[in-house]
């Protein structure tokens, strides 16, 4: 079936930066369905030439490949630009109008992608429903909504019946980009297509997990939209609670989208709530110390640019083990890992043995950008006695397997064109995991415990961070990926 493409925020940065270069791509690959057509929607003027001349230059310079202007040309002639205001029905209207002009009335399948800040996702859900436009009548129409999805429980539940009015739970698809990365799928293939790790990835040989996802930046020009957020609602609500799911999960007996998203949903609904005493044992949170030098960053903002949760999954397979999750802005280097620490062999008949968890074995999942995988045990240093060294087994995707890794939005985009709703976040999902968010955001906004700790910026987060740690007798795994 063709296919059409609707940008609602057309103008904005994620469309030149991340949709437009991945569509890009896909037609490259020839992976975009037969005569898919792009249409950007936007307040800001443009002809269809302009339009496509500007992304022609964005893409140029954000285009994972080589850039070539003859694939960009015949790109571009399936581009297209309705200049129009989300918030006046009769716009929201006009477009409809223009789409059946350019679909020559023919069927196809429509995918409207709000790349919208979040204050226009309900009005422009409600416009296309008045407008007809989300009924599938002769072709599937499917809504794709960005993060945030909503800023706590109350308004993603809003959310959520704002959008049920008007699309069904099977047409939506809230996009979290961290699933559409190769590494994080993989994860799902390395436990339940092997046989050597299921066995021991439980609490009787693991002794904790840490998610780390680090980033160097700082927060930069996003600062408007930072401080509405913070840690917690950017990379805590979605990124790093998907990632916990995704290793804590029991196999699911079917790979389809349903099944696969009951078992995270029974691991977000383990997962042990904090109380306000807990969050001042249990969680950490700081800020880099220029962050309120920045433009737009009020003088005593106390938005959280770092932060540790300390969450436990209370079901049979993970009792009494914690998932350390933690990300941070301006840390030391960009790293997304998993690190599975394994606890120390039960009886150390070597003198010189492991004696502390850090020297146990170890399984580190390198989300990106080195993306790989290592496995950490003890070996004999050759001619020393029986001295021994913690060494590594090293797997790197990019070595194995020649060629560029594909960007999240490829696969994501394409997913959504194919009706595959596996990598996409479910209403339930969404909402359960604000329930465990909430009450460390509710906590940390009301500046009791554990204080605001300030960290300098190029480093691993607050001193405090590794004290705290260490005073539970383990330490972070704070290394900075090897690129090849
Ligand atoms: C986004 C956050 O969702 O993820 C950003 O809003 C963050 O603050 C980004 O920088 C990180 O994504 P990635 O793919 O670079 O790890």
């Amino acid at each position: 079936m063709e296919h059409t493409v609707i940008i609602f925020g057309a103008s904005g940065d994620l469309t030149k930066r991340k949709l437009i270069p991945a569509l890009y791509e896909l037609f490259g690959k020839g992976r975009l369905p037969h005569n898919a057509r792009i249409v950007g929607f936007s307040r800001t003027s443009f002809s269809h030439d302009a339009w496509r001349q500007l992304l022609g230059e964005q893409v140029a310079k954000f285009s994972g490949s080589q850039f070539s202007t003859q694939l960009w040309e015949e790109f571009a002639a399936r581009v297209f630009y309705y200049r129009g205001d989300v918030l006046n029905p009769d716009d929201v209207r006009g477009l409809g109008s223009f789409l059946k002009e350019l679909e020559e009335d023919r069927p196809h399948a429509r995918m409207y992608y709000l790349s919208l800040s979040p204050e226009f996702y309900e009005p422009t859900i409600l416009h296309l429903g008045a407008a007809g436009m989300a009924t599938e009548n002769d072709a599937p129409r499917r809504l794709v909504i960005e993060k945030p999805f909503g800023r706590d429980l109350g308004s993603a539940r809003c959310l959520n019946e704002t959008v049920h009015e008007v699309f069904k739970e099977r047409q939506i698809y809230r996009i979290d980009h961290y699933l559409g990365k190769e590494t994080v799928s993989n994860l799902l293939v390395l436990r339940f297509a092997n046989t050597i790790f299921e066995p021991l990835w439980n609490r009787r040989y693991v002794d904790h997990v840490q998610i780390t996802a680090a980033e160097d930046l700082p927060v930069g020009h996003r600062a408007v939209f930072y401080e509405s957020a913070g840690i917690l609602r950017d990379m805590f609500q979605n990124h790093l609670l998907q990632l916990l799911t995704l290793t804590a999960m029991e196999p699911p007996s079917r790979v389809n989208a349903d099944d696969i998203r009951d078992e995270k949903v029974k691991v977000l609904r383990a997962v042990r709530q904090l109380t306000s005493e807990d969050v001042a044992v249990q969680t950490v949170r700081g800020q880099y110390r220029r962050y309120r030098d920045e433009p737009n960053v009020p003088p005593g903002s106390e938005t959280a640019t770092f932060g540790i949760a300390k969450l436990y999954v209370d079901n049979w397979r993970w009792q009494g083990v914690p998932f350390y999750l933690r990300s941070g802005k301006a840390m030391s280097c960009r790293t997304t890992q998993i690190v599975i620490q394994f606890r120390e062999p039960p009886h150390m008949m070597f003198e010189e043995g492991p004696r502390r968890i850090h020297e146990a074995n170890r399984l580190v999942l390198q989300i990106q950008p080195a993306e790989g995988i290592q496995i950490h045990f003890q070996t004999k240093v050759p001619d020393a006695g029986m001295k021994m060294r913690l060494t590594d087994l090293d797997f790197n995707f990019r070595e194995k397997f020649a060629g560029e890794m594909p960007e999240a939005y490829e696969r994501l985009l394409l997913d959504v064109m194919m009706g595959d709703p596996s990598l996409f976040s479910r209403a339930d999902e969404v909402e359960l995991a604000w329930t465990i968010i909430d009450p460390i955001q509710k906590a940390w906004d009301g500046g009791g415990l554990p204080q605001l700790e300030l960290y300098e910026a190029g480093g691993w987060g607050p001193p405090y961070a590794e004290e705290w740690m260490r005073r539970q007798g383990r330490a972070w795994f704070n290394v900075c990926p090897v690129l090849a």
